[in-house]
């Protein structure tokens, strides 16, 4: 059987609620003719539209996922939502640490590695956790080094309980929202390093059972071809090429070719 291959979709701030729902539901019917592929897709709008979003996913292969979540489960904390609210709403996924937040939240790794363990207490959500160096440190040679360090702040001390999914997605900051991916061979090679240091943390049978390491950064129908067939890389995170149906499309398509 064919290695399952994951596309998450990330929408970010980009769609009012209108919007949101009506690519929901183009999505819904174009992807029908998915249901029988080895693809494993989510989507990740907005939170104030995840209950709608969600309905209109049941019955389809498509499932939910959020942008973020809070490290506690109950609370004063004003703005924030927690893991049991997030699987309330029917989320199977949820987005950790992008560096969007990171840059624009300061999201510290500690806080980081709270957010996963609580999602992981919590159970039936993967959490996508998202790491990658900046401009800087890759053109210092820095990046193995800054893989290295985040997957440790991240994992380090985490209970995985058997049968727990936990995505790693390597997105290199410098190509998200940029417009041009990294070199396909750069991004295999990052892949294997995350995939050697989680091995060396957490040991390969945990990695091989309840890891998987996808790629992000300006994916689009046009590299997307580079990517395919790589060892190391068990899917992608799609930013702006998932906000148009068609694209998004031609995207999966040939994900799961
Ligand atoms: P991009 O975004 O595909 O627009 O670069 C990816 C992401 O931020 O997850």
């Amino acid at each position: 059987m064919k290695k399952e291959k994951i596309v998450i979709a990330n929408w970010k701030m980009k769609l009012s609620i209108s919007e949101t729902l009506e690519l929901a539901k183009k999505m819904k019917d174009k992807f029908v003719s998915l249901e029988e592929s080895n693809i494993l897709l989510a989507v990740c709008p907005n939170f104030i539209s995840l209950l709608d979003v969600g309905k209109i996913f049941e019955d389809s292969k498509i499932k939910l996922g959020a942008q973020n979540v809070f490290w506690e489960d109950y609370g004063s904390y004003t703005g924030e939502i927690c893991a049991s609210m997030l699987k309330d709403a029917s989320c199977d996924y949820v987005i950790i640490g992008h560096s969007e937040r990171r840059k624009f939240k300061i999201e510290s790794y500690e806080m980081i590695h709270k957010e996963i363990a609580a999602v992981l207490k919590i159970g039936g959500i993967t959490p996508i956790v998202c790491i990658g160096e900046n401009w800087d440190e890759r053109k210092t040679d820095r990046r193995d080094f800054v893989l290295f360090d985040q997957l440790q702040q991240a994992f380090v001390g985490i209970d995985i309980e058997k049968g727990q999914q936990i995505i790693v997605a390597y997105e290199p900051i410098w190509a998200v929202g940029s417009g041009t991916a990294i070199e396909p061979s750069e991004a295999e090679y990052a892949h294997k390093v995350i995939k050697l240091t989680l091995n060396d943390m957490l040991g390969a049978d945990i990695v091989n059972e309840n890891f998987k390491i996808i790629y992000g950064g300006s994916i689009n129908s046009e590299n997307i071809n580079s990517f395919i067939g790589l060892e190391n890389i068990d899917g992608m995170l799609v930013g702006s090429a998932s906000l148009d149906a068609e694209e998004f499309y031609k995207v999966i398509k040939a994900v799961i070719c």
